[in-house]
């Protein structure tokens, strides 16, 4: 598996497993993950799959070294001490005593009227002194914009080494993309397929087929060359496979810029500042 490597020098293979709407039990999903080929493996307190992650992970016995597990805290485990105490918990479940990566998840919580910048701060005081104590390999952000990165960055003493945000085509979020590479920040993408909101699009199915791929593959592709780290989810082996499968062609310049320059469709409709809205 083809790796970035992060701002500290942390390798983090290129392509991860997100297990977000997985089973809350073990039900096979991620030892047929591991048995695809992933090693890298996308979870957080709010999915409610950590346990059964760190239940299958430890029944398949790949040594911990070999894996690169990310978690995150939710809305209501922001502030400082919430923050490491929450760690402990995601530890527990996962049956680990580190974590490659640590996330905030979203820049504010559910109280959009709520004052995040001090809230933003102080959570990431706690993951800076997990980082320090050498408790996590990496840390970062989640569905962080432009402004909610620079109110943090003007007091982190360790910036951000990750922000993971939806990306797909028709929502590349491509300010948001070169705002965080500007910054040493590796993006990742949660919804690579845009949850199969644009496996549909004729327009990708035509430059998908020029390279004898699926649209699915195409959306994996994309993102890496976008220098991305795509977090696809399947629950199919087949499927989990197949979205790996995506190191032996390259999208033309030309067929990146189409892409890239798709009017927008696809996206959830979930914003950090903003009520859901209900679009496409
Ligand atoms: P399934 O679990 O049946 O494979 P995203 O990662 O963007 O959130 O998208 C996840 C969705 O995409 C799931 O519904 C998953 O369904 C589907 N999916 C994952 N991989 C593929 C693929 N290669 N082809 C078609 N659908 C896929």
């Amino acid at each position: 598996m083809e790796k970035f490597t992060l701002s500290n020098g942390v390798e983090i293979p290129a392509v991860g497993y997100g297990t977000y709407l997985t089973s809350e039990q073990d039900d096979g999903t991620v030892a047929a993950a591991l048995a695809a080929g992933y090693r890298h493996f996308d979870t957080a307190s709010f999915y409610g799959t950590e346990q059964a992650l760190g239940d299958a992970l430890k029944a398949a016995g790949v040594p911990r070294e070999e894996l690169f597990l990310t978690s995150k805290l939710w809305k209501d485990e922001m502030g400082y001490e919430n923050a490491l105490a929450a760690f402990e918990r995601s530890l527990q479940k996962l049956g680990t005593d580190y974590l490659d990566l640590y996330l905030i998840h979203w820049p504010r919580t559910d109280d959009l009227t709520a004052e995040w910048r001090q809230l933003d701060r102080d959570t990431w005081r706690a993951l800076e002194e997990l980082y320090r104590a050498g408790r996590v390999r990496a840390i970062g952000v989640s569905n962080f914009l432009p402004h909610h990165l620079r109110n943090l960055m003007e007091t982190a003493e360790i910036a951000p080494m990750v922000n993971q945000i939806e990306f797909h085509p028709g929502y590349p979020q491509t300010w948001n993309v070169e705002f965080c590479k500007a910054h040493g920040i590796l993006p990742e993408a949660w919804s690579p397929l845009g949850r199969t909101r644009v496996l549909q699009d004729e327009r990708l199915a035509g430059i998908a087929a020029k390279y004898g791929k699926t649209v699915a593959q195409l959306c994996v592709r994309f993102a890496l060359q976008c220098g991305v780290v795509p977090l696809p989810k399947s629950s199919s082996p087949a499927r989990m496979k197949a979205n790996l499968d995506v190191f032996d062609f390259v999208i033309s310049d030309e067929d990146m810029d189409r892409i890239l320059t798709l009017p927008q469709f696809g996206w959830s409709g979930l914003h950090p500042d903003y009520p859901k809205a209900d679009i496409d």
